[in-house]
C-alpha cells in the first residue's frame, strides 16, 4: 500500500479556525474587561477612525457613573490582522479623560482579545497638585456576547 502524501500540518488560524486567511481581529462590538467595564465600538469609517460608548464598573470619583462617548482610531485599516488602536474616553460624569492604546489579538483558542494601556487624567484644583493628577493601568477586553 503506498504511503499516504504528506499533507501539512493545520495550524491555529483563524476564529472560524480556517486554514488560510490570516488571525483577524476586529474591533467593533461589545467588550468587557477585567473590572467588568463595558464598551461598545462602532464600524471603522475608511480612515480608521470609530465611535462608541463606555460604561466604567469603577470610578475614581464618587460620582453616579454614566454611559460616556469614546473617540479613537486604528492603525492600518484592512493591512495588518492584528492592529494597533487607541481611543479616548471623555467622561460624562467627571472632570477626568482616560486614553487607551493597545492591540487586538487572537488568542490561541482563537478568541479576541484587546490588550490595553490607559492613562487617566484627572483635573486637580491648581499646579501643585498635577503631581497626583494623573493614573496609569493596564486592561484587557475580551468580546462580549461572541458568535461562535
Ligand atoms: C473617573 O473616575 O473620573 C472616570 C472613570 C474612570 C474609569 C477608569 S478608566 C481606566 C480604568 N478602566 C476602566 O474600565 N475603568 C477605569
Amino acid at each position: 500500500v503506498p504511503a499516504p502524501a504528506a499533507l501539512p500540518a493545520p495550524t491555529l488560524c483563524c476564529r472560524n479556525n480556517s486554514k488560510s486567511s490570516p488571525l483577524q481581529c476586529i474591533l467593533t462590538g461589545r467588550w468587557t474587561n477585567d473590572l467588568g467595564s463595558n464598551m461598545t465600538i462602532g464600524a471603522l469609517n475608511e480612515k480608521g477612525e470609530f465611535m462608541g460608548s463606555y460604561h466604567t464598573a469603577v470610578s475614581a470619583t464618587t460620582n453616579e457613573i454614566q454611559l460616556s462617548p469614546l473617540q479613537g482610531s486604528q492603525h492600518n485599516t484592512n493591512k495588518k490582522s492584528q492592529p494597533t488602536f487607541g481611543f479616548t474616553v471623555n467622561w460624562t460624569f467627571s472632570d477626568s479623560i482616560t486614553v487607551f492604546t493597545g492591540q487586538c489579538f487572537v488568542d490561541e483558542e482563537g478568541k479576541e482579545i484587546l490588550k490595553t494601556m490607559w492613562l487617566l487624567r484627572s483635573r486637580v484644583d491648581n499646579l501643585k497638585d498635577d503631581w497626583k493628577a494623573t493614573m496609569v493601568g493596564i486592561n484587557v477586553f475580551t468580546r462580549l456576547h461572541s458568535k461562535k
